[in-house]
C-alpha cells in the first residue's frame, strides 16, 4: 500500500538530483465544478470539483467510459470546457492552449519520435523551450540516470523495449520541470510484470522530483499502489475521493465497494433503525462510525464485509458473542498460495460470498454448511 507519508517527510528517500526541498516544484490544480458534454445523452464530465494538493499523486480511478480520460484532457487543454473554472496555483487557465500550460503529459502509447535517438526524444522539449546545447545535455542525462536509461542516449526507440521505451517517455514528460505530470494509463500496454516494476519506479521517480502527478487507471490496484488520494469516477461524476485506506476500509456506495476489491454484499429491504439493521432472519448489530453518510440520504442501503473480516464456524454456538452472523454453505474454493478463498452461498437467497482462510485450514470443504461471521465495527454501511 500507498506509503503516505513519504509526501510531506521524505526520511529515508534519496534527494532530488537538485537538492531542492520536494515542495517547492508541487503545483496545485483545483477543478470548480467542471463539466464537459459532448451532446450525448450525459456530460462525460458532469460538475467535477476536485483540489489536487502540490506534490500529491492523484489518481482517476473509474470503469471505461466514467470521463477520467476526458478530465485529464481539460486539465491538460486537449478538450474545452462546457462549463466550471481550473486553476493552475490560483490561475485560471481554462483559456490557455496546451503549450502553454506547462504540463507534461504521458500517455498508453509512448509515441516517441522514431527517426530520433533516446536522448534526441529527451531533449525535444528543451529545445522547443531554447535551452542552451550545454544544459540540454546535462538535463538529458540527469533524467536518463533518473529513469535508468544512462548509456542508452544513441539508441533508436525501435532498439528499445516496450517498457524502456515508456521510460524515455516518462524522462521526456518531465524533463523540462512541468508544473505536474499528467499519465493516461501509462502502463496498460506493458505485460504484468512490467507493470509491477514501472510502478514502483514512477512511486520513487514521484518522491524523488516532488511535482505533482495525476494519474488515469482502471486498474484498482494500480490505484491502491500508487496513490496518496484516489478520486473514484462513476459516470462522470467523482463517487468518492480520499486515500487508498479511506476507500477500501470505508466505501460510501456499493459502487466503490465494488470497484475497489472483494465485498459481501447484503442489500437490506430497510434502512438501518438505531443500532439494528434486519437482513432475512437476522438482526445484526450496527456500529454506528461504520453507517457512511451517503447511505443515511439514500433510499437502498446494503452491508458490506471484506472477505477477510469474514470467519466461518460450523455451528451458531460458536460464534463469538458480540458479533453478526449468517448462515452459508460452502460452494467452492481457490487456492490462492497463502491464502485459500471460500466461494460461499449467504442466506436462505444464496447470495455469493467470499471468505479467506489459511492454506492450512481444512475445517471446511465444498458442500458444507457453515456459519458466517464478522465484528460489527468490521462491516460498513453503504449508499446501495
Ligand atoms: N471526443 C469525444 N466526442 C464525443 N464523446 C466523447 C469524446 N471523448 C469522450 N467521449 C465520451 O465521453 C465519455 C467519457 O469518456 P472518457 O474517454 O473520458 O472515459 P474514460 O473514463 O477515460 O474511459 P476508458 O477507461 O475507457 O479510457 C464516454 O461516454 C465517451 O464516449
Ligand atoms: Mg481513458
Amino acid at each position: 500500500m500507498t506509503d503516505t507519508t513519504a509526501r510531506t517527510a521524505p526520511a529515508g528517500t534519496p534527494e532530488s538530483e537538485a537538492g531542492q526541498p520536494a515542495e517547492r516544484r508541487g503545483t496545485q490544480i483545483r477543478l470548480s465544478a467542471v463539466t464537459k458534454d459532448f451532446g450525448l445523452a450525459a456530460p462525460a464530465v458532469d460538475e467535477v470539483s476536485l483540489t489536487i494538493e502540490p506534490g500529491e499523486f492523484m489518481t482517476l480511478l473509474g470503469p471505461s467510459g466514467s470521463g477520467k480520460t476526458t478530465t485529464l484532457n481539460l486539465i491538460a487543454g486537449f478538450e474545452t470546457l462546457t462549463s466550471g473554472t481550473i486553476e493552475i496555483d490560483g490561475h485560471d487557465i481554462g483559456r490557455l492552449p496546451p503549450h502553454k500550460r506547462e504540463l507534461g503529459m504521458l500517455f498508453q502509447n509512448y509515441a516517441l519520435f522514431p527517426h530520433l535517438t533516446v536522448a534526441q526524444n529527451v531533449a525535444y522539449p528543451l529545445r522547443e523551450r531554447r535551452v542552451p546545447k550545454a544544459e540540454i545535455a546535462a538535463r538529458v542525462a540527469e533524467v536518463l540516470e533518473l529513469v535508468q536509461l544512462t548509456g542508452r542516449d544513441h539508441n533508436h526507440p525501435t532498439q528499445l523495449s516496450g517498457g524502456q521505451q515508456q521510460r524515455v517517455a516518462l524522462a521526456r514528460a518531465i524533463v523540462f520541470h512541468p508544473k505536474a505530470l499528467l499519465l493516461d494509463e501509462p502502463l496498460s500496454a506493458l505485460d504484468r510484470n512490467l507493470r509491477g516494476a514501472l510502478q514502483s519506479e514512477i512511486r520513487r521517480i514521484h518522491r524523488e522530483v516532488g511535482s505533482t502527478f495525476v494519474f488515469v487507471t482502471h486498474d484498482q490496484e494500480e490505484a491502491m499502489n500508487l496513490s496518496d488520494r484516489i478520486a473514484l469516477f462513476n459516470q462522470g461524476r467523482i463517487e468518492q475521493l480520499g486515500s487508498p485506506e479511506q476507500l477500501y476500509d470505508a466505501p460510501d456506495t456499493l459502487f466503490a465497494a465494488r470497484f475497489l476489491g472483494d465485498s459481501n454484499v447484503f442489500e437490506l429491504e430497510g434502512g438501518v433503525t438505531g443500532d439494528t439493521t434486519r437482513w432475512e432472519d437476522r438482526a445484526w448489530r450496527v456500529d454506528a462510525a461504520t453507517v457512511s453518510r451517503r447511505s443515511g440520504v439514500a433510499e437502498r442501503a446494503a452491508v458490506v464485509v471484506r472477505p477477510e473480516n469474514l470467519g466461518l464456524v460450523a455451528d451458531e454456538k460458536d460464534v463469538p458473542s458480540g458479533a453478526n452472523w449468517v448462515r452459508a454453505r460452502v460452494r467452492d474454493q481457490e487456492f490462492m498460495g497463502s491464502y485459500r478463498t471460500l466461494q460461499l452461498a449467504l442466506g436462505g437467497q444464496e447470495r455469493p460470498g467470499r471468505a479467506r482462510v489459511s492454506t492450512s485450514d481444512a475445517s471446511f470443504a465444498v458442500g458444507d454448511p457453515v456459519v458466517a461471521w464478522w465484528r460489527p465495527e468490521r462491516q460498513r454501511i453503504v449508499a446501495a
